[in-house]
């Protein structure tokens, strides 16, 4: 049997939903998958000597890996000659721009030894700025369920995607890299309001930075946040100000299985008439719509 093991990092959940959806449709074709969530304090990383083919997944945080993420995969023994890995990442936005996450993780995957068959961009909704409309969240989940499966089918294959990273994105990406420094900077700003927070603990759970603890009964945050949004986003009372991002928040996590139930929101809101700033996600879909038909032509074969 064939073993892979994908590293992934969430602070909100959508890497998460991503990174289970691949070990679905890898596992349906007998592969053996171990997900390893990253987080600061975690057990032993498992030897990815041990697999067959190594994932590794990420949300993109200012055209950046979360910087724990990528600090922590550059921790990873080298690996074998000819080791597969396949790296996705989710993000809110379909722009090109946003490859430019992938220097660091390409370059450190590399050092390691690392063939890398594939760097996947998967659209899931926003955690910051705003919130999604309901009908696109379901679209963006639905998709990216298609998208999983057909990373596990190249997985599978060992088949290739181009990897277009356009050499100026490097600049935008290293300039970027100063919200590693806001993120530290920014941590201790993060207040709880007393009035509304019910001390329950949840942001302390979501945090994958450890970054919280409880001070008199109330969360109390340190330098090490990933500015992930996990606290923010699943705080029931919407208690959190994060600090000098408090008007970008988002509270209330999406409710993807209540959304898929919901048969009066469409499957497929981003169409060729989409307009106003949602038209700029057309080619996306469209794009990547071609790579799945073709996929499907394939196994109708
Ligand atoms: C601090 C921060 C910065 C982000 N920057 C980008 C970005 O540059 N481009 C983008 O498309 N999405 C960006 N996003 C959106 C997330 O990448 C997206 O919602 C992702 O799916 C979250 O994944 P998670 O739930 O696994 O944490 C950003 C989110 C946060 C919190």
């Amino acid at each position: 049997m064939n073993k892979a093991i994908i590293y992934y990092f969430t602070g909100t959940g959508n890497t998460r939903i991503a990174s289970e959806m691949i070990e679905a449709h890898l596992k349906r074709s007998g592969f053996s998958v171990t997900l390893f969530e990253v987080r600061r304090h975690r057990d032993a990383m498992p030897d990815p000597n041990d697999f067959d083919v190594v994932g590794f997944g990420y949300p993109i945080h200012a055209f950046n890996p979360p910087r724990l993420f990528l600090k922590t995969i550059q921790t990873l023994p080298r690996v074998a000659k000819h080791k597969t890995a396949f790296i996705f990442k989710t993000a809110g936005e379909p722009f090109p721009l946003n490859r430019a996450s992938s220097w660091g993780v390409i370059r450190a995957l590399k050092k390691q030894g690392y063939d890398i068959l594939m760097d996947r961009h998967l659209l899931m909704p926003y955690n910051i700025l705003f919130r999604y409309p309901e009908s696109l969240a379901k679209h963006m989940v639905i998709h990216t369920n298609h998208m999983a499966e057909l990373i596990a089918r190249d997985v599978i294959h060992q088949r290739r995607t181009p990897i277009i990273i356009h050499p100026w994105t490097w600049v935008v990406m290293m300039i970027m890299r100063i919200q590693w420094v806001a993120a530290k900077v920014n941590g201790p700003l993060f207040i709880p309001k007393k009035r509304t927070c019910i001390q329950c603990g949840i942001c302390q759970k979501m945090c994958p930075s450890d970054n919280i603890t409880f001070d008199s009964g109330y969360p109390k945050f340190g330098f090490d946040c990933s500015m992930c949004m996990g606290c923010v986003m699943y705080c029931p009372t919407d208690a959190i100000r994060p600090g000098l991002i408090t008007p970008l928040r988002v509270n209330g996590a999406y409710d993807f299985p209540r959304l898929m139930q919901n048969g009066e929101l469409s499957d497929e809101c981003i169409n060729e008439t989409t307009k106003g700033y949602f038209r700029l996600f057309r080619k996306y879909y469209r794009v990547t719509q071609q790579e799945i038909d073709r996929m499907r032509e394939e196994l109708d074969r």
